[in-house]
């Protein structure tokens, strides 16, 4: 990278603590324009009363293709559990997941067991979560996405609204970073 001279580079700074001012005040850069097109909502309704009865529609653009795939392809083993459904149902949300499954480069390469929450980016998004987290009772899985995200339910997970799950003891929040 070349070096910036020193002025442009404080001017740099300021730029950013302004933005980070900006956004705690909840005033962020671009907001106005986010709310008027709103969320990622998963826009298909027999995916949304399907597919979020047990947990939250996670954002098909999540998984890659051929995990959604599998995923639709065996819904009476559904991670423990029977997630069956009649099979048009199961057409018509698969040709959905199809066309709008995950294709930027982190999201391609299929995760262990077709998990979100095995992928190597959501792993490396949540480093700094101290593992013991996803298993209390508060929090109940990784999975349960909405414990901390406030807004999953609308396909929003902007670090913004990140909350300390409810219920959760309080010795997680010594290395809880909000
Ligand atoms: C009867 C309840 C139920 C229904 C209905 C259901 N699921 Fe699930 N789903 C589960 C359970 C239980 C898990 C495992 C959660 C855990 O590991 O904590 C799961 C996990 C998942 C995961 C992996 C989450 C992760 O990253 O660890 C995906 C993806 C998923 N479900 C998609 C779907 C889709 C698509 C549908 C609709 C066709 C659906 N689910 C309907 C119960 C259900
Ligand atoms: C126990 C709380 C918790 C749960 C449950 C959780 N997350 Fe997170 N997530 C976090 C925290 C905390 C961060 C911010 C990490 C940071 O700032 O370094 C984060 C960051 C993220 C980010 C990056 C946000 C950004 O703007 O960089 C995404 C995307 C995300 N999580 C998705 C998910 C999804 C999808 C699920 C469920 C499958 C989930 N998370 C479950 C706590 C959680």
């Amino acid at each position: 990278m070349k070096k910036m001279p020193l002025a442009r580079v404080q001017y740099a700074q300021t730029a950013t603590k302004w933005i980070a001012t900006l956004a705690l005040a909840g005033l962020s850069v671009g907001s106005a324009w986010a709310d008027s097109k709103g969320p990622m909502v998963p826009t298909l309704p027999k995916y949304q009363a399907e597919c979020a009865a047990c947990h939250i529609a996670y954002p098909a653009g999540m998984l890659p293709a051929p995990s959604w795939k599998r995923i639709m392809g065996s819904l009476d083993k559904h991670y423990g559990t029977d997630a069956s459904l009649d099979e048009a149902s199961v057409r018509e949300i698969s040709q959905w997941l199809q066309v709008n499954a995950g294709t930027t480069k982190r999201v391609r390469e299929e995760p262990p067991q077709d998990r979100i929450t095995t992928s190597a980016w959501f792993v490396r998004k949540h480093d700094e979560v101290d593992p013991a987290i996803w298993k209390q009772a508060a929090v109940k899985s990784a999975a349960n996405c909405i414990a901390c995200h406030t807004r999953a339910d609308k396909g929003s997970f902007s670090e913004r609204e990140i909350t300390f799950p409810k219920g959760l003891d309080a010795r997680f929040r010594r290395n809880w970073s909000d």
